[in-house]
Parts: C-alpha cells; sequence; structure tokens
C-alpha cells in the first residue's frame, strides 16, 4: 500500500506513514541494505522503515546510516536528520534537512494505564482528562518517546527530564516538552494525532 499520509511541515522536513501489506521481498529489494534481525515482522518493519526515508526524500542517503552507541540511527555527515517509529503493520518516518527530528507512533491499549506512574510525575498526571485517560496518556507517552529519540544519546529519565506542559485533550493538537538534562535543555514543540487506534505523535 502507499503512503496513507504525508505531512510536508516546510521546504525540508517531511514525515510519513506507512501501511505494511508488502512481503519482505518489495522493501528489500529497494533499499538494499543488510539487517542483522532475525525475527521476520520486526526486519519486514526495519526495511519498511528505510523505504519510507527515500518516499520522503528520493534521494536520502540509507546506505550512509550508521548506528550509535544509543541505537540512534544517523546520517554519516548529518546532511539529514530523521526518526523513525514502527507499530505492527505501521512504519513512520519524519526527515529534516534542519534540525534534529523524533517520531513515534503507538497503539492506544490499555497496557499504558499499568506503567503510566513510571513516565507521568505528578504535576502531570494531574492535567489528565478523566474521561479521554487512556488516549492522553499514550499521547504523553509517545511525545516523551519522541524527545527520546529527538535527543538521541539514550540515559533519560521520563519523570526528571522530560516535563509536558499542561494541554486539553483533543483527537490532534499541540503540547510542549520541556527537555532537562546536565548536558541539554530544550523546550520542544509537538504534533500529535489520534487515528484508527493510533497515537503518531513528532516533533514539529
Ligand atoms: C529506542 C526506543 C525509543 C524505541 O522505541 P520502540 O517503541 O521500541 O520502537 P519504535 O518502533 O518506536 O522505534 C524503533 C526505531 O527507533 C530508532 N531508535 C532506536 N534507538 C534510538 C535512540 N537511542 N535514539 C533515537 N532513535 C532510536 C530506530 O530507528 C528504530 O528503528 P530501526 O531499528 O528499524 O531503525 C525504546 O526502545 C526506548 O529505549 N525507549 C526509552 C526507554 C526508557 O528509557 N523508558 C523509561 C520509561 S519510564
Amino acid at each position: 500500500m502507499p503512503l496513507i499520509r504525508t505531512i510536508q511541515m516546510n521546504p525540508g522536513s517531511r514525515l510519513g506513514v506507512w501501511k505494511i501489506t508488502e512481503e519482505e521481498d518489495f522493501f528489500a529489494g529497494k533499499v538494499n541494505i543488510s539487517t542483522a534481525i532475525h525475527h521476520p515482522h520486526k526486519r519486514l518493519q526495519h526495511f519498511a522503515g528505510r523505504y519510507l526515508l527515500t518516499e520522503l526524500f528520493p534521494d536520502f542517503p540509507i546506505r550512509d546510516i550508521r548506528i550509535m552507541e544509543s541505537r540512534k540511527p544517523y546520517v554519516h555527515g548529518n546532511d539529514y536528520h530523521f526518526s523513525i517509529s514502527h507499530c505492527g503493520d505501521y512504519v513512520a518516518a519524519i526527515v529534516s534537512k534542519e534540525e534534529a527530528v523524533g517520531i513515534d507512533i503507538e497503539e492506544i491499549t490499555n497496557k499504558i494505564e499499568k506503567v503510566s506512574h513510571k513516565f507521568l510525575s505528578v504535576t502531570e498526571q494531574a492535567f489528565i482528562d478523566p474521561g479521554n485517560a487512556l488516549a492522553q496518556k499514550t499521547i504523553c507517552w509517545s511525545a516523551k518517546e519522541a524527545v527520546f529519540k529527538w535527543y538521541g544519546l539514550g540515559s533519560v529519565d521520563f519523570k526528571e527530564n522530560m516535563t509536558i506542559e499542561p494541554f486539553t485533550f483533543q483527537p490532534k493538537g499541540f503540547l510542549t516538552c520541556n527537555f532537562n538534562k546536565a548536558d541539554k535543555n530544550a523546550r520542544l514543540y509537538l504534533q500529535y494525532l489520534l487515528d484508527n487506534e493510533l497515537c503518531l505523535t513528532w516533533t514539529a
């Protein structure tokens, strides 16, 4: 299936979501890269992510992708910043020629309730809309995962180093996340949308 959604944020930044209905050969043949991933579905997701980068920017240099110690993939020379996320049969990618980016695609499930105290502070929990708690907590988790990828160096405490400012739940919207760590401080704007039991969040 082709791209189910594309967003052009500005001339140098694009985002896409692909629903995987193809077999591995479709992607593997086109991206022509090797991977050590053995699990068939994870390998399919991995190939689809790389393929999506070239759909967004046809000249994307996927063969120049390197992996940091933190596992963050990056393009050697830093001409392109990018981030990838997969969830089931969906893969999302964001590419920017200008600045670091992060993206996350998440299924909205009850599992988030059990762990929300681990990634939401008491202050953050206070703004969660009781009527839409599951969806809003998923947005917060997804936002923090996107910021984690934006930072890229790993070792982030989701409660201590990231604080989401109060926002009103809506099926799509914006939120602000403050990132505070000894080596980096930033105020990040993120956009999110809920669609088909999925939550997509990205650095805007
Ligand atoms: C790395 C991490 C964000 C991946 O998330 P995930 O839900 O497992 O998987 P996603 O599909 O959303 O993302 C996977 C992609 O993230 C990217 N990625 C992996 N590590 C990364 C990192 N350190 N920085 C940025 N991007 C990273 C890769 O592109 C990967 O896909 P690929 O291997 O096919 O290229 C996640 O495993 C993680 O470590 N989260 C933080 C955990 C944590 O500290 N939690 C505390 C909560 S209280």
